[in-house]
């Protein structure tokens, strides 16, 4: 089965907490939350803090993901806040190796995730070590842009690289996801599904997650 993992990105801040609630209902697995700093990209979101505060109202699993510089002065305290799993760029860091034994070292699992133009190969060298690996299907940024398909047979390529390492990561997607695009990013091998503007933005999200889920 496909994990969904609803992007509270694209939620009315105002009611987070009925938000949440509301696609735990409709069937989500994980929520995934997005930190920008506004210099690894050109937008700001959320510390700790308001993670800390989602952590003491829902048991969902926390997928954060990390669109920072330095992440590697914030992973102690996300993962204090209650993260389950942190997802750091590969773009933003000179030690990967260093960074996600950090974030295992605080309990969390570890992720990792490259950008569109970011080329599969800088995987080669960490994919076994890590519990998920992250694949922008947009720019990051901003929630609501268009799917980039021509990062289609990167999920293939990253896929074929977990098989021939014998590595159980899961492989997740990122930005513009829809009941449209989904079968194709889960035939090239993505299981997990995250999506912040078609389910939020959805008057049925309890079906929006459920094409998603179902997506073959
Ligand atoms: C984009 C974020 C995404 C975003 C996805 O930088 O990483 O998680 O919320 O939103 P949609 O599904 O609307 O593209
Ligand atoms: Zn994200």
């Amino acid at each position: 089965m496909i994990i969904v993992a609803p992007s509270i990105l694209s939620a009315n801040f105002t009611r987070l907490g009925q938000d949440i609630d509301q696609v735990k209902t409709a069937g989500a697995d994980w929520l995934h939350i997005d930190i920008m700093d506004g210099h690894f990209v050109p937008n700001l979101t959320i510390g700790p803090q308001v993670v800390a505060d989602i952590r003491k109202v829902t048991d969902l699993f926390l997928d954060v993901h990390l669109m920072i510089e330095k992440p590697e002065n914030f992973v102690g305290a996300f993962a204090e806040a209650g993260a389950d799993l942190i997802t750091v760029h590969a773009e933003a860091s000179n030690h990967l190796n260093r960074l996600v034994n950090q974030i295992k070292q605080t309990g969390c699992k570890a992720g990792v995730s490259l950008n569109p133009a970011t080329p599969a190969m800088l995987l080669e060298d960490i994919i076994a070590d890590v519990d998920l690996i992250l694949l922008m299907t947009v720019n990051p940024g901003f929630g609501g842009q268009s799917f980039i398909p021509s990062v289609l047979p990167k999920i293939k390529v990253v896929k074929q690289m977990l098989e021939r390492q014998n590595a159980a990561a899961y492989l997740e997607v990122d930005g513009g996801i829809n009941n449209l695009n989904a079968p194709e990013v889960v035939r090239a091998g993505a299981n997990v599904l995250v999506a912040g503007s078609y389910i939020f933005g959805n008057p049925d999200p309890t079906g929006a997650v459920y094409a998603l889920k179902n997506s073959i």
